[in-house]
């Protein structure tokens, strides 16, 4: 393993490190031994992780003279609800883990999430550690103790905050991700630039072709970057009572757009919030808040390296304006019955809005789909 960067997040007695590096896969039995739990230490990943990289773990988990076993869930968006983690909480306590046990999440955002939500309630809670294998789960789902799964409601409406142990983002493996998972994980990275980075957006402009095709330099610096942004805002605001909000810069649309196509591969969550990136800076634009020039500007980057900007690729069914405002009436970020959009005065200068016309946003929704 050749120098890795560590990033604290600071959360008093839930304080942990999230490291960052190339072959952490290797190197993840001796750093979970350190932690010092009681057998079994087990691990969660799914099908698809498991063919690439369980062996690894778990080899090195033995070299370390770690008690360890595995659990392999089919993989996807459809396996994070209550059936899939029924299956996955069985699976666990067929373990008999005790509350100094150990769960690790080998995995992408779906694991992640199922994994620490059932760390969060099995035996009312016990220590887990995440090993982010997908660019989405290494900047963003794997930090900040967002836990949960989907219901027929919506997307994470059931879940919990819950910190891990320890969080390993092992750049290598992101050699096995497909490009169009890369590039939906891309959109994360662009968005800490959009919210409060200008030079790091100026930066991903010159360099954020060399991310999407795996350059080992280029992702560590994306994921280093976006790591320690997301570590500050959630020191801040650990279970989003302010600033944290503007995390979810592009995702009152992108969930609504998601909810639409039924959470399935027609729009990866990524995908949802490239596209619901550009709608918040277009909305912005249309309230008079934001420069043309800085909405086009989003566009164009995130169309260069490839993500959709807007709803061409969406069936039909999917872009009815009506409906995707009455989706968004159901998010978690409702406020007094106000559905709240993180809006922008330009690059790098992202806020929380909730007084917005609903008018404003169907018609913007209108447009969209008219131009699909
Ligand atoms: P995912 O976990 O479904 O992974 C995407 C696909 O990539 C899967 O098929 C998986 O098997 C495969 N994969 C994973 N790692 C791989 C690798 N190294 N090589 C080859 N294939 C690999 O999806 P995701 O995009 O990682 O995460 C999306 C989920 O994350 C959503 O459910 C979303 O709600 C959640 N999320 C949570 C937070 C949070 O703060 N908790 C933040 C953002 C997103
Ligand atoms: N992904 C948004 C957050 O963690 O707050």
């Amino acid at each position: 393993m050749s120098g890795a960067e560590t990033i604290s997040l600071a959360l008093g007695a839930r304080s942990y490190d999230i490291v960052v590096g190339s072959g952490l896969l290797e190197d993840a039995g001796a750093r979970i031994a350190a932690l010092g739990h009681h057998p079994p230490v087990i691990v969660v990943t799914d099908e698809t992780v498991a063919a690439l990289h369980l062996n690894t773990v778990m080899g090195s988990l033995e070299a370390a003279g770690v008690d360890a076993r595995s659990i392999v869930l089919p993989p996807g968006e459809t396996t994070k609800n209550f059936a899939g983690f029924e299956m996955l909480v069985d699976a666990i306590l067929d373990g008999r883990p005790e509350r100094r046990s150990l769960l690790v999440a080998l995995g992408g955002g779906v694991i992640g999430d199922m994994v620490g939500f059932a760390a969060a309630t099995i035996l009312r809670g016990i220590d887990f550690v995440q090993i982010p294998t997908t660019l989405l789960a290494q900047v963003d789902s794997s930090v900040g103790g967002k836990t949960g799964i989907n219901t027929r409601h919506g997307k994470n409406l059931v879940g919990a905050f819950y910190q891990p142990r320890l969080v390993l983002a092992d750049t290598g493996v992101l050699d096995t991700l497909p490009r169009r998972e890369l590039l939906a994980g891309y959109a994360e990275v662009a968005k800490y630039g959009l919210i409060n980075d200008p030079d790091f957006f100026t930066w991903l402009e010159a360099h954020g072709a060399d991310v999407v095709a795996g350059d080992a330099d280029a992702c560590r610096r994306a994921v280093v970057t976006s790591c320690r942004a997301k570590a500050d805002v959630v020191a801040g605001d650990e279970r989003e009572t302010g600033a944290r909000a503007l995390l979810n810069l592009g995702h009152t649309f992108g969930h609504a757009l998601e909810a639409e196509t039924g959470f399935g591969p027609d729009l990866l969550h990524g995908e949802a919030v490239a596209i619901g990136m550009v709608m918040a800076f277009e909305l912005s634009v249309r309230l008079g808040l934001c420069p043309a020039e800085d909405a086009a500007r989003a566009r164009r980057h995130l169309a260069a390296v490839g993500l959709p900007t807007g709803m061409e690729r969406l069936p039909a069914s999917a872009t009815d304006p009506a409906a995707l405002v009455a989706h968004m009436h159901q998010d978690k970020k409702v406020q007094d019955g106000k559905v709240t959009f993180i809006l922008a005065r330009g690059i790098g200068k992202a806020f929380i809005a909730r007084d917005i016309d609903l008018a404003e946003v169907e018609a913007l929704l209108q447009d969209a789909a008219a131009a699909a």
